[in-house]
Order: C-alpha cells, then sequence, then structure tokens
C-alpha cells in the first residue's frame, strides 16, 4: 500500500491532468541533413522510417503511470522482488521530472516513447530495470496509453464544447426579443429572434459534448495483462492496475486487446462531428459580419487586417475553425483505412493511429475554444438584423397563415399570397406598404386583421415547444443553464 501512496504522490490521484505539449525534438531527417554520413546508409533510412517517438512522447505522463502502477503489481504479487519496485518506481519519477523539466535527452534510435523510458531506467536504477518489462509487452502498453490519453482528450474536448454552449446562452439571453431574418436556401424565410438561432448551435455542441463522454466510455477499458497478444503466465493482479489506473473495466479478450483501435476511432468522429458543427457556425459568423450583412462584428483579437487593403477586417479566426475541419475527416478516413483488412493482432500499422489521433484532439479543443471567444466577444447589430427581416418579404406565411384561419385551404391561401408578394415586387413595394385593399384584392377574406400582422407578432404565434415564440426560447435558455450548471 506504501508503494501506491507513493505513486499518487508522484503523480496525483487524477491522471488525467492538464498538461502542456512537449516541444517536439529535433527530428530525425534534420539530424541526417546534418550527418549525410548516417543518412546515406541504408539501414539508418529504415530505421527512421519506424521511429515515433518525435510524436508519441506526448504518451509519456500515461506511459509513465501506467509503468509505476504495473511494477507496484509485480510487487505485490511477489513477480519481483519488492527492492527492485522500490527502484524502479522511484526512478520512474525521476524520469518524469527529467521530461517534465525539459532535460530529457530523446533518442530516436530507442525508436518510440516506451523505449526511451526503459532505456533511461537503465541508466539510472541498473539491472532492476530489466524487471519492468515482465509480465507486460509494448503491445498491450501502448493500447493502455493511449486509451488514457484519449480520455483525457474527451475530458477536454467535453469542457470546451461546454464553454462554448456558455458563451452561446449568455449571448442568447440578451437577444431574446432581438429579430433576425431565418433562412432557408440562403434565402430569408420566416422572422425568428436571435436567441433561437444561436440556440440551435447550443444543441449540436451538446450532442457533441455528450459524444465525447461517451467515447471517454469506449476508451475506458484496461488492456494491461494482455501481453503481447495471448495474455501472460505470471499470477498478475489486472483488477488491481485498472483500478490504480482509473479504469473501470478490464479487456475480456487479450488478442482483441492488443489490436482494436475502435476508441480512436470513436474519438476521431466525435472531433469530425464537432467540426462540422463548428465549421456552419464559423460559415455564419463569416457571412454575417460581411458588409453585405453586417450583423455582428467580431473582435480585433478574432480579425486581422490585410497587408495591401487597408480597410479590411478579415474573419481569419472563423475561416481557420472553417478550414481545419478538412483536416480531422482526414484523420478519420486514415485510421479508417489503416485498420481495414489487419488480422490479428498487432500489427506495426497501428503505430499510425497516433498523429491523426494527437492532430484532432489538438484541432478540435483549439477550435472549440476560438469559437467561444468569438462568440462571447463579438457586437451583434440588432439593428441591421432587423432592417433586413423588414424589407423582405418574411411575413408571407404569416400572411397565408391568417386566410387558414379565415377557413382557406393551406395551398390555396399559399397561392394568394404568392400572387402578392409577385405584385409587391414587380411594383416594388415592400409588404408593409400595402394598404388593406392590396391585401383584399389577393383574397376578399383578408380584413383588418391582418395590418396587424407583425415580425413580433410573428415570432410569438410559434408557440409551440422547440419554436421561436420568445417565452419559448426563455424557457429552453433557462433549461439550458440548468443543464450546464449540472456540468459543473
Ligand atoms: N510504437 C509502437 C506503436 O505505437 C509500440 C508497440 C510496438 N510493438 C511492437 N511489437 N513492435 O504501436
Amino acid at each position: 500500500m506504501l508503494h501506491v501512496e507513493w505513486a499518487r504522490i508522484i503523480f496525483g490521484a487524477d491522471l488525467g491532468t492538464d498538461r502542456e505539449p512537449i516541444p517536439m525534438p529535433e527530428s530525425n531527417e534534420t539530424k541526417n541533413n546534418k550527418n549525410p554520413a548516417a543518412a546515406a546508409r541504408g539501414s539508418e533510412l529504415a530505421s527512421d522510417f519506424t521511429v515515433s517517438v518525435h510524436y508519441d512522447q506526448r504518451l509519456y505522463y500515461e506511459d509513465i503511470a501506467g509503468s509505476i502502477i504495473h511494477a507496484l503489481m509485480l510487487g505485490r504479487q511477489g513477480i519481483i522482488p519488492a527492492e527492485d519496485t522500490d527502484k524502479i518506481v522511484d526512478g520512474l519519477g525521476k524520469i518524469r521530472d527529467e521530461i517534465e523539466a525539459g532535460d530529457f535527452e530523446w533518442n530516436s534510435e530507442l525508436e518510440d516513447i516506451h523505449m526511451n523510458v526503459e532505456s533511461r531506467l537503465y541508466e539510472m536504477i541498473g539491472d532492476a530495470a530489466g524487471r519492468l518489462h515482465t509480465a507486460r509487452s509494448r503491445n498491450d502498453q501502448v493500447a493502455t496509453d493511449t486509451r488514457m490519453w484519449t480520455q483525457t482528450a474527451c475530458s477536454r474536448a467535453f469542457e470546451a464544447a461546454v464553454s462554448l454552449q456558455t458563451a452561446l446562452v449568455e449571448l442568447a439571453e440578451k437577444h431574446v426579443e432581438t429579430i433576425v431574418p431565418g433562412y432557408t436556401h440562403m434565402q430569408r424565410g420566416q422572422p425568428v429572434v436571435l436567441a433561437h438561432h444561436l440556440m440551435a448551435y447550443f444543441e449540436m455542441f451538446d450532442r457533441d459534448a455528450a459524444r465525447f463522454a461517451r467515447v471517454a466510455d469506449s476508451a475506458d477499458v484496461m488492456p494491461l495483462g494482455s501481453g503481447a497478444m495471448a495474455g501472460v503466465p505470471y499470477p498478475i493482479d489486472r483488477e488491481w492496475v485498472a483500478e490504480q489506473l482509473e479504469f473501470s473495466e478490464i479487456s475480456r479478450n487479450s488478442m482483441d486487446a492488443v489490436s482494436d483501435r475502435d476508441f480512436i476511432v470513436e474519438f476521431l468522429a466525435a472531433a469530425s462531428l464537432a467540426m462540422a458543427h463548428l465549421s456552419r457556425l464559423a460559415e455564419e459568423l463569416i457571412i454575417w459580419s460581411s458588409e453585405e450583412f453586417g450583423f455582428i462584428r467580431l473582435t480585433d483579437e478574432f480579425t486581422s487586417g490585410s497587408s495591401i487593403m487597408p480597410q479590411k477586417r478579415n474573419p481569419d479566426f472563423a475561416e481557420l475553425v472553417r478550414g481545419k475541419t478538412g483536416r480531422v475527416y482526414g484523420s478519420l478516413m486514415a485510421l479508417l483505412t489503416t485498420i481495414k483488412g489487419l488480422p490479428l493482432t498487432y500489427n506495426r500499422d497501428l503505430q499510425e493511429d497516433k498523429e491523426g489521433l494527437f492532430d484532432a484532439a489538438d484541432t478540435v479543443i483549439t477550435s472549440l475554444e476560438t469559437a467561444a471567444g468569438m462568440i462571447s466577444g463579438m457586437t451583434v447589430n440588432a439593428g441591421r438584423m432587423r432592417q433586413a427581416a423588414e424589407n423582405s418579404f418574411v411575413l408571407a406565411t404569416d400572411f397565408a397563415d391568417y386566410l387558414v384561419g379565415k377557413g382557406v385551404p393551406f395551398r390555396e391561401a399559399h397561392i394568394a399570397v404568392s400572387d402578392l408578394s409577385k405584385r409587391c415586387i414587380d411594383a416594388g413595394k415592400g409588404f408593409d406598404e400595402l394598404t388593406l385593399e392590396d391585401f383584399r384584392s389577393a383574397s376578399e377574406l383578408f380584413d383588418e386583421g391582418v395590418m396587424e400582422i407583425t415580425l413580433e407578432s410573428a415570432v410569438a404565434a410559434r408557440d409551440v415547444p422547440g419554436g421561436t415564440a420568445p417565452d419559448r426560447v426563455r424557457a429552453a435558455i433557462t433549461d439550458a443553464k440548468q443543464m450546464l450548471a449540472e456540468y459543473e
């Protein structure tokens, strides 16, 4: 038990602590450019091809945590001597400190994070280091590390989605009465309140947050104990290891455990959908901030000037959020393709899982944070929004609905109002300039009541669950705030 305490002191109880990514070391390619003799050697090139330490060093925290707990378990079970466990755990803690201080010398000849750590352990504690890899293989080790890393990434993505939801709700609260045209086919369709439009995105990111939480559950299965693929011939305690590493379950089949990367595909799929939603939002911010629309103004922080056109305020951040969607989809396709047709069990192809995972996690988290920043800072030009609704035919449906109220079948009412709007367009008039006589020339069933239809009455009339009536939207915001408070 003492050992467990030790591990907790070294690592803290929460293995999912936020960490800064470590700066990438000089790649082998650059090194070899400086050393033409090495670059010319075939074997050197072959080893360059297999090296992954320049990116899988991002697993250092999970790798060392997994090794400490594994070593403690080996000691508890009497598989290795207690003194060796002590030396191993102590050495691993120091290695983690070295890595975090930037003092660790990464060596690409040692290929990956696992070999780099183990080799350093040898330098530090000598032969005892050789006992760490008892009852373990890099195959179950890397699967465990990646599962832990993915769980942390899910919780960070979840938090980022929630912070964007919070920004959306806060802005929505201020615009429950702000009228804006709602669009279909990018044509002004019906009036809505801006809060309703914003809350549509709240819903999308709510599903994304829930998806990341479900992916964390998928990743929450511990492979250690699977060994290379068949299990290990030692009296190990998998449940204890899982508990220490905060996994809720252990894998049920060793062959599956070392070769399954479904959880990464799920992460990439969740990230892809979040990026799809983000790119829709980004696109709206780009359109809305154009001079043609002028609905919003993004803060300076999220726009940049042009090197030749001094008047420009380019929405670069929104464009990059939209643009980065492609690389996340790319990582999803890449991994799906990599795992297709792989025979059981571990194959080196699986090493290709990590760069896409890391890149997608970085991209989706920073994009969610960027979107939250843009939403919280932007200025809404409610006047421009209203003007766009007024100078349009967005009340057409309401006029048709008025006739329906007088007993006209909707299809007929639709034809009457469609004629009316055609006549307006020909005469260069807006609906607001129509007299009761104009209405009656389209249908005799129109009476004074039609003159009372306004943008406000139109939104208020959509008083159904999920509709844009301000009271409904207010209630949706209250529910949303309640949900966010529960996430806290
Ligand atoms: N770097 C490897 C990976 O990411 C670790 C596992 C290597 N296993 C092996 N049998 N070569 O997949």
